[in-house]
C-alpha cells in the first residue's frame, strides 16, 4: 500500500479543523507538515452551513459577563455541563475571536463599526455575533480556508476518507488509513498526532438538518480503535426545519435567531401555543420548544406547525436573514406574508468521543475536537451558538497543547498496524452494497424508535433492527467505496445512542423517555468503553 509520513494528520475541515490546521501551522515548526484532510472539499461540513451565530463573549459587550454565559450554558445544558470546562470555553472566547477576525473571518458591524449582538433561545444577554446576517458558518469557514490554502505548512488532500485509526499494541495512535475517492486505492498515513474534527451524526436519522457528509465517521472510528464514547445518548432535535412535505428528508434550517428577532410558533388554525410549554415561549431551551412542537403535531396528526417571522417586518427580514428569506422565496413562501411551515429535525450531537479543551482523548495520540468531541461543555443540551465556539477554543487549546508536545516520533510499525495495515491490503469479495436503501432503513427505525420521545419497548425495537442491519452487512472493516464505508460507520453510530439511550433510564435535556420521565438528583455522564467487559458505565 502507497503511504506518507507527516507530522500531524488533521481529519475534517470544518470550522475544527480548519482552524486547529491554522493555528498549528502558525504556532509549530513541523518538519514534516500538517495534512487536512476531507472526505468532500474543503469547507463542506456542517460548519458552512451554521446560520445563527458564534457565541463572543467579549470584553467590549457591558452586558454580558462569562459568569453570565456559564448560568446560561449550565443551564440548558440540564445538569450535566461540566462548570470547569464552560468556564475555560467562555473565558477563552474573546481572544479567540478576536484571533479569527485577525485571520480573515468578517462578523457583521454597526453602523459606527462596532460588532453587533443578537439574542438566541435560553441565552440572557444578547452575546451571539453573525456573519452575512444568517450565514455565520460561511463567513467562519470560507474566512479560515483562505488563510489555511495560503499556508504552506498545510497540505490539504481533498476526497479523501479516513476510514480506519492505526493503534499500536501498546494502544497509542500512530496514524491513518484512507481511501483517495481520486485514485480508487486505500493509503496510509504514518504521524504522531490524529486530531479528529469530523463533526456529528446527523445523517443516522431521517429527518435531519445535516448535510450529508453528517455520518459519524470519526466516532466510529474512535470507537473501535478503543477510544472512550460519552453520553451519545443526548441528540439535539431543532425546533424548526423548514418541513415542505413528510418526503423532504435533509431539511433546511429555519434559524433559532429568527425567533430571537420576535417570531412566534402557531398552530394549524393560527393560534400561538408555546406559553402552554413555558413561561418563556419561543425562546425557551431548543429541547422544551422541540417537545412542544412534537406534541402541537401529534394532537393535530400534522406534519408540522408554522413559524409567523411576517410579524418581524419585511425590512428587518430581508437585512438580518437574507439565506432564509431566499431559500424560503425559492420554495415557494413569501416570509413576509406567509407563515413557515417547520418541524423539529436531528440536528446536533452532544456526546461524543471523550475529550478535554486541548481535544486529548483516552488514545495517546488521538485527539478530538469540535462536534464529534464531548468535553462536557453542552452537557444533555447544548445552547444555541456554542457549538462554532467550542470548535474554535478547542482548536486553538490543542495548538497551544500540541506546541508542548515531541511531533516527530519516527513512524511505529508494530504488530497491531502490521495486522490492520494487512485487513486493508486483501481483495474485497462480493457485490456492491445497495446503501442507499439500507441507510434509508436505519434513518426510519432511528426517527421512529429513537427519536424525540423514546421508550423502553421502542429502543428495545431500534436495538434488534439495527443488529440485523448490522448482521447483514459483512463489512466491518475494509469497503468497497465511501458510500460503504458511510453505512459502516452509521451502523455503528446509531448502535451507540440506542445502547447509551437504552442504558439512561430517566429523562433529562434532549433524551425523554416516556417510560422514566424523572429527572434523577445526580447527572452522570454515560461512558462507552468497547475495551471493558462492562461496556458502558456511568460517571458523575
Ligand atoms: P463539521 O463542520 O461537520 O466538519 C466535519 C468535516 O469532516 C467535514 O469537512 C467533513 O467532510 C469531514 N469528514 C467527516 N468524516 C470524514 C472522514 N471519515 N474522513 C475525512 N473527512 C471527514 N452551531 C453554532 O454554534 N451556531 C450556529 O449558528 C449553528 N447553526 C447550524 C446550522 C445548521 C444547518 C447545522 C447543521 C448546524 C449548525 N450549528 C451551529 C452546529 C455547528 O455548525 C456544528 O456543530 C459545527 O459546525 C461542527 O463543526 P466541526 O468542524 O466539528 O464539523
Ligand atoms: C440556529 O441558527 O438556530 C442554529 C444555531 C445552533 O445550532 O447553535
Amino acid at each position: 500500500m502507497k503511504y506518507s509520513e507527516y507530522s500531524v494528520v488533521v481529519i475534517g475541515s470544518g470550522a475544527a479543523g480548519l482552524y486547529a490546521a491554522l493555528k498549528i501551522a502558525q504556532q509549530i515548526k513541523l518538519p514534516e507538515g500538517i495534512l487536512l484532510l476531507s472526505k468532500s472539499t474543503l469547507g463542506t461540513s456542517n460548519s458552512k452551513y451554521a446560520q445563527g451565530g458564534i457565541v463572543g463573549v467579549m470584553h467590549r459587550n457591558p452586558d454580558d459577563s462569562v459568569e453570565s454565559h456559564i448560568k446560561d450554558t449550565l443551564k440548558a445544558g440540564a445538569g450535566l455541563s461540566d462548570e470547569k470546562v464552560t468556564e475555560e470555553i467562555s473565558s477563552a472566547s474573546d481572544a479567540v475571536l478576536n484571533d479569527l477576525i485577525t485571520n480573515g473571518v468578517e462578523f457583521d458591524l454597526d453602523e459606527n463599526g462596532n460588532l453587533t449582538f443578537t439574542l438566541e433561545a435560553a441565552h440572557s444577554v444578547k452575546r451571539i455575533l453573525h456573519s452575512g446576517g444568517d450565514a455565520t458558518g460561511k463567513g467562519i469557514t470560507e474566512g479560515l480556508a483562505k488563510a489555511v490554502k495560503s499556508n504552506e505548512n498545510i497540505h490539504i488532500l481533498e476526497n479523501a476518507i479516513a476510514v480506519e485509526l492505526l493503534i499500536t499494541a501498546n494502544k497509542e495512535c500512530r496514524g491513518v488509513i484512507i481511501y483517495n475517492k481520486q485514485t480508487e486505492e486505500h493509503e496510509i498515513i504514518y504521524t504522531s498526532a490524529v486530531i479528529i474534527a469530523t463533526g456529528g451524526t446527523g445523517q443516522v436519522y431521517k429527518y435531519t438538518t445535516n448535510p450529508l457528509g453528517a455520518t459519524g465517521d470519526g466516532i466510529a472510528l474512535a470507537y473501535e480503535a478503543g477510544a472512550l464514547i460519552e453520553d451519545m445518548e443526548f441528540i439535539q432535535f431543532h425546533p424548526t426545519a423548514l418541513a415542505l412535505s413528510p418526503e423532504s428528508r435533509n431539511r433546511f434550517l429555519i434559524s433559532e435567531a429568527v425567533r430571537g428577532e420576535g417570531a412566534k410558533l402557531i398552530n394549524k388554525n393560527g393560534e400561538e401555543f408555546m406559553a402552554k410549554y413555558s413561561d418563556k415561549k419561543e425562546l425557551a431551551p431548543r429541547d422544551v420548544v422541540t417537545r412542544a412542537i412534537f406534541s402541537e403535531m401529534k394532537k393535530e396528526n400534522s406534519d408540522n406547525v408554522y413559524l409567523n417571522a411576517a410579524i418581524i417586518g419585511k425590512e428587518k427580514l430581508s437585512k438580518r436573514f437574507p439565506t432564509i428569506s431566499k431559500t424560503c422565496k425559492e420554495n415557494g413562501i413569501d416570509i413576509t406574508e406567509t407563515p413557515i411551515p417547520v418541524a423539529p429535525a436531528a440536528h446536533y450531537t452532544m456526546g461524543g468521543i471523550k475529550a478535554g479543551v486541548n481535544g486529548t482523548t483516552s488514545i495517546k495520540g488521538l485527539y478530538a475536537i469540535g462536534e464529534a468531541a464531548c468535553t462536557g461543555l453542552h452537557g444533555a443540551n447544548r445552547l444555541a451558538s456554542n457549538s462554532l465556539l467550542e470548535c474554535v477554543v478547542c482548536a486553538y487549546e490543542l495548538a497551544d497543547y500540541l506546541s508542548f508536545t515531541n511531533l516527530n516520533t519516527p513512524k511505529v510499525i508494530d504488530e497491531g498496524i502490521k495486522k490492520m495495515i494487512d485487513v486493508y491490503s486483501r481483495s474485497i469479495i462480493g457485490d456492491e452494497y445497495d446503501t442507499s436503501t439500507l441507510s434509508s432503513r436505519l434513518k426510519n427505525i432511528m426517527w421512529d424508535y429513537v427519536g424525540i420521545v423514546r421508550t423502553e419497548e421502542s429502543l428495545l425495537k431500534a436495538q434488534k433492527e439495527v443488529e440485523k442491519l448490522q448482521a447483514d452487512f459483512k463489512r466491518r472493516r475494509k469497503c468497497l467505496n465511501q458510500n460503504e464505508y458511510e453505512y459502516r460507520n452509521m451502523l455503528t453510530v446509531a448502535s451507540l445512542i440506542i445502547r447509551s439511550a437504552l442504558a439512561r433510564k430517566e429523562s433529562r435535556g434532549a433524551h425523554c423517555r416516556s417510560d422514566y420521565q424523572q429527572t434523577d438528583t445526580v447527572g452522570q455522564h454515560s461512558v462507552i468503553d468497547k475495551l471493558s467487559e462492562e461496556g458502558l458505565c456511568y460517571v458523575k
